[in-house]
């Protein structure tokens, strides 16, 4: 009998059981607090130390989402394989909300609302498309399909990544070419992983670079950004405004200065849900790889963090 190690940070376990004991009859899953300490494969979601540490024999841990930060900051064991899910349904979703905040920004649907308030009927001008270019950071499977997604609307779109990525009709830029980058794009979209290189990449001398009457999308992790910072430039105008979907502090706290900022938009860490089926998918055959054959597929690189 194989043993699986299981940890969700969320309430959703049960949703995930059942279909994936019926795709691995002979596995036995375990879900944490209960373990087995000679298991050798984990399956996670933001698992702690102690999830960790009560199994010294895990070689593989297979995250269950996009970003591995949780994960990496962890102690681990030596050489453990970590796997992460790659799109799981998540790109559409993302692009989705991506689209929303860009045309909502643009379109000034703000201004329509508060017209709305006021029964005003006003057919205000059209905005000129060309003076909203929009940056997309991180251009993995996920960012490339927000960056599609708003090509699709004819928006100018520049992108930036480590190592310099060829998108049709996407502007792209690489590590070296952060400021250029900046300088060219008025709305940001965040997508990146959350690594040392990247953390509090967000800051004051990054967002002032956008272009004037800026506006900023995170859906990536709030360690990207310093939020001091953004509500500095949104008091001195330099930023309209934010749709943050990830905070530095999740959940965030009731009394945090972010609520009290009507001109940023809050969700709680929905642009992008893993679909079930989607990641059992990919997840289903790595087990059997593992439990048949010892080895697993696409391995992130723990240096580098994605
Ligand atoms: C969600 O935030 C994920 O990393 O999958």
């Amino acid at each position: 009998m194989h043993s699986i190690a299981f940890y969700s940070r969320h309430a959703e376990t049960d949703l995930w059981l059942t279909p994936l004991q019926q795709a691995l009859p002979k596995a036995a899953i375990k879900v944490w607090p209960d373990y087995d300490e000679s298991a050798t494969l984990a399956l996670a979601w933001a698992p702690d130390q102690a999830f960790i540490d009560a199994h010294p024999h895990l070689k593989v841990i297979i995250n269950m989402g996009a970003g591995v930060d949780a994960v990496l900051a962890l102690r681990l064991p030596k050489d453990v394989a970590v796997i992460r899910v790659k799109d799981g349904g998540m790109a559409v979703q993302l692009a989705e909300y991506c689209c929303e905040a860009s045309i909502r920004f643009y379109r000034e649907f703000p201004q329509y609302e508060q017209q709305r308030q006021q029964h005003l009927w006003q057919n205000n001008l059209l905005n000129d498309r060309a003076k909203y270019p929009i940056g997309v950071m991180g251009l993995g499977v996920l960012g490339e399909k927000i960056a599609q997604a708003l090509r699709f609307f004819d928006f100018p779109v520049n992108g930036w990544s480590h190592s310099r990525k060829a998108i049709d009709g996407v502007q792209c830029y690489d590590g070296g070419e952060l400021e250029a980058f900046l300088k060219a794009s008025r709305l940001l979209i965040c997508v990146l992983p959350l690594t040392d290189e990247t953390r509090g990449i967000l800051n004051y001398h990054h967002l002032s670079l956008l272009q004037t009457d800026s506006y900023l999308v995170n859906v990536a992790r709030g360690g990207h950004l310093v939020e001091a910072d953004l509500i500095k430039l949104i008091h001195e105008g330099k930023m309209r405004g934010a749709t943050l979907d990830v905070t530095q502090h999740e959940p965030l706290e009731h009394n945090d200065p972010l609520w009290d900022m009507p001109q940023i938009r809050i969700t709680p860490h929905i642009a992008g849900k893993t679909q079930i089926d989607q990641v059992l998918a990919q997840v289903v055959p790595q087990i059997n790889r593992w439990f048949t054959e010892q080895r697993v597929e696409g391995m992130i690189n723990t240096h580098k963090g994605y």
